[in-house]
């Protein structure tokens, strides 16, 4: 089952019929919402709410680990994270989406795998990633590709549809927030090789990986970043651009969803493989 992350202004799918309502507790603490089952057209998703009820988690204390295992719990096997972010690229402009392909991280202080060796936490279940964290073992995944690449194409073929613009690749920074970038560190950021830059999308990425789920990123720019406009950075902005935008996520998601294959064609499922030491 594919689940959604709602970022930044997407609380909810408004439009999909709620089929069920999961307040969950996970060996990773307790998500930062219910996980709610929702339908459409006849195919089931699981949305969760990275920021929870009235925004009050912030960046860097998102519970990522609970949120990932949550939808584990309910069945998800791919996930469609949406985003804000500000952009470093300048030909990425307000209101543009991106399906970033990689990523640089400069978080600092946040549990970024499950697999802790003698320290990890038991968990219920049979399968590979239940034996790896029984057995104490210590993993180390490969992130050469680390967004799915065929929800990335296939989510690329919806927007083309739809008429949206969009950018086919990009270098998703990482920062660890809560306080926006200095205009010195988009400087640095944007030689490093980045092209958009937000405070959540790390370590969702490589824990959904360490999970072999599936996992995309649908980035929307919402601000040029610090420095690259003139203008000071402000909340409001962020939320407001996604508020615009929220009928085209919800379009964008609702055709996603109708367009998806059924079957896996990608690696992802095989993350696991040769990671155990
Ligand atoms: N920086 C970090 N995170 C963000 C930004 C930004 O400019 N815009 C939206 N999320």
């Amino acid at each position: 089952m594919l689940g959604i992350i709602g970022g930044s202004g997407l609380y909810n799918l408004e439009e999909f019929k709620l089929t069920g309502s999961f307040s969950l507790n996970t060996p990773f603490g307790k998500p930062s919402s219910e996980v709610k089952l929702c339908e459409y057209e006849g195919r089931k998703v699981a949305f969760i709410s990275r920021h929870g009820e009235g925004h009050s988690y912030p960046p860097h204390l998102v519970p990522y680990r609970a949120n990932l295992w949550a939808l584990r719990e309910v069945g998800v096997n791919r996930v469609l994270a949406v985003s804000a972010v500000g952009s470093i690229n300048r030909d990425y402009k307000p209101g543009d989406f991106v399906l970033v392909d990689s990523f640089l991280d400069f978080t600092k202080e946040r549990a970024s795998t499950y697999y802790e060796g003698r320290f990890s936490k038991k968990v219920e279940g049979n399968d590979e990633v239940a034996r790896l964290l029984n057995e104490g073992k210590v993993v180390h995944i490969d992130v050469s590709e680390p967004y799915c690449p065929q929800i990335r194409k296939e989510l690329s073929e919806v927007l083309r549809k739809l008429g949206l613009e969009f950018h086919y690749g990009g270098v998703y920074v990482c920062t660890e927030g809560p306080r926006f970038e200095s205009v010195a560190e988009i400087k640095m950021l944007e030689k490093l090789g980045g092209d958009v830059v937000g405070m959540t999308g790390y370590p969702e990425v490589v824990l959904a990986r360490e999970l072999t789920m599936c996992y995309a990123s649908l980035c929307v720019v919402a601000n040029p970043a610090a420095g690259i406009s003139q203008n000071r950075l402000t909340s409001d902005e962020v939320i407001g651009l996604m508020k615009n935008r929220e009928k085209d996520i919800e379009t964008i998601l609702k055709e996603f969803i109708r367009y998806l294959s059924e079957s896996r064609t990608c690696g992802c499922k095989n993350a696991l493989e040769g990671a155990e030491v």
